[in-house]
């Protein structure tokens, strides 16, 4: 029997297969897709860090900028451990074959939102892919290890589903390529799984984040944290007849602008520069490059108040040989709608973007459950995990840093605790259960589930929009538990399970809070 399960192949859960992996341990990583079908794959920005251990005062402001983000909520400790961390994980991830721009023989370093020197490694502007390949490739290269794609975990298994004192004894898995249901024994699962920006209209993740994770440990007795913080990315590209693209905020970090139509017809009109003309200078001082929360809300209320569906992001002040050298993803998605990186303004508008808060973890991924006691053999680590980090607001390029520095906690704890179990583990419910022969009702809840999100629940939020999704969520949820109740699982029918228990987490978590702070904000709050 695998030692191990890790559910989820983004940065987090490969990192912390090849760990376990290299401690002794038979590892099974199951995935809902492809294996590269992750929001780490996705990612464009980079890696924040300091390489260098001497480097105190580098750190010390790493850190400072990371809780000044993270608007008050961040718990320093973890922010100083994770920093502090930094260079080795980096130089883990340099040690697997992962490759960062260079500057002649240095490391070349960008910038982002929210960061007050030049800190983020990155590969171009496709970090997530470069680090996907090369962790995939060790993965593969590995005999301790078994990748199961188009596997979706479903429930965690217990002797007594939900009670939280009960340890881990494995998972349960929908086999996607056949429709079984089949039980993985496990000493320990780690939930990889990343966020659940697919509850929106709007997201810059990958089909595949629908909170699985973290839906199936909250019913295993988990405690979830910090749910009502959703990060929205300022700049999306919106175009016709294509899925919100993410445009990196480090193109921000090397000059790029946000203008609205006003702000744009002046800038063309005149000899200033265009960040002069930035409607964000509103909202901060640090205009376009403001930390994620703020921008996001400028350009939100931006579009509101101007009655229109984008903001624009320009580059033509820009050098565009540097542009095309440092930015060639974003360069190629544009040409595909007829756009030019440094000549035309880019519409964007923001988009669903990082789950900051998620599954409560202690400082080795364990998964803290009531009596703030870790569940024995449950762990969580990346986004699905809240471990205190990102506080109210995460720092860009903060979430890749964090999940390889707890993909590496969990892993050496389990290998120095191995917590071995001989398993009993219980039947399926099968019993009475029919195969769903209509889909269109899921189909039709889904949608009805992002527009209430969207529309409620978004950036800015009040108590009465708040009241209405959460009498809508229990409408859904009632429907959706009558279908799971009688049905064979299908992935549709579990996603949008697990969708609807995690919106009305994050709707609970929002209309409990008193106080606006990152990125919750509720106008009916002074
Ligand atoms: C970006 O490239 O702007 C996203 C990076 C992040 O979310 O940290």
């Amino acid at each position: 029997m695998p030692e191990v399960v890790i559910v989820g192949s983004g940065i987090a859960g490969l990192f912390a297969a090849l760990k376990i992996a290299d401690g002794g341990h038979q590892v099974t990583i199951v995935t809902k897709q492809r294996p590269t079908d992750s929001s780490t794959n996705w990612a464009q920005g980079g890696i924040a860090g300091i390489l260098d251990k001497t480097d105190g005062k580098g750190m010390d402001l790493h850190i400072s900028d990371t809780i000044s983000s993270g608007d008050g909520l961040c718990n320093e400790n973890v922010v100083r451990i994770v920093v502090e961390e930094a260079g080795d994980r980096i130089r883990d991830l340099l040690s697997r074959g992962v490759e960062f721009e260079k500057n002649e023989d240095d490391f070349h370093l960008a910038k982002e939102g929210g960061h007050s020197a030049r800190r983020i490694l990155h590969a171009k502007d496709a970090t997530g892919k470069e680090i996907e390949r090369a962790l995939s490739e060790a993965v593969n290269n590995h005999n301790n290890i078994t990748m199961r794609p188009n596997t979706l975990g479903v429930d965690l298994i217990q002797t007594v589903h939900g009670d939280p004192k009960e340890g881990i004894k494995g998972i349960w898995c929908l086999d996607l390529a056949d429709s079984i249901m089949e039980a993985i024994p496990a000493d320990a699962v780690l939930i990889a799984t990343g966020g659940c920006g697919q509850l929106w209209e709007k997201t810059t993740n990958p089909s595949v984040a629908s909170g699985d994770g973290m839906a199936m440990a909250y019913r295993a007795g988990a405690n979830v944290k910090d749910m009502a913080f959703i990060q929205f990315h300022p700049t999306a590209l919106m175009v016709p007849d294509d899925r919100p693209f993410l445009i990196t905020e480090a193109l921000r970090g090397e000059g790029g602008v946000l203008l609205d139509d006003k702000g744009l017809k002046k800038y063309r009109t005149s000899d200033q520069e265009p960040e002069f003309f930035s409607f964000t200078h509103e909202y901060s001082p640090d205009g376009s490059l403001a930390t994620r929360d703020i921008v996001a809300r400028a350009c939100d209320q931006t579009m509101k108040i101007n009655g229109s569906n984008q903001v624009w992001l320009v580059t033509d002040h820009l050098d565009s040989t540097k542009l095309h050298n440092e930015f060639p993803t974003i360069e190629k998605r544009l040409n595909r709608h007829n756009l030019s990186l440094g000549k035309d303004p880019l519409p964007v508008a923001p988009a669903a973007h990082y789950t900051v808060g998620g599954l409560e973890v202690d400082l080795f991924g364990r998964v803290i459950t009531s009596g703030n006691k870790p569940m024995p053999g449950l762990y969580a680590i990346g986004e699905v995990a809240c471990t205190g980090m990102h506080g109210a607001n995460r720092l860009a390029s903060n979430s890749l840093l964090e999940a390889v520095v707890f993909a590496d906690r969990a892993a050496k704890h389990f290998v120095e605790n191995p917590n071995l179990i001989d398993s009993i583990i219980p039947e399926w419910r099968a019993d009475g259960m029919a195969i769903l022969e209509e889909h269109s009702p899921l189909v039709r809840d889904l949608e009805t589930l992002k527009k209430t999100m969207t529309d409620d629940v978004g950036i800015v939020r009040s108590f009465d929009r708040l009241n209405r999704a959460k009498r809508m969520l229990l409408l859904l949820s009632n429907e959706v538990e009558l279908i799971w109740r009688k049905s064979i699982p299908t992935r549709d029918l579990v996603e949008l399970r697990n969708l609807v228990l995690i919106a009305s987490l994050i709707t609970d978590d929002a209309l409990a809070r008193t106080e606006n702070r990152g990125l919750h904000y509720n106008k009916d709050i002074i």
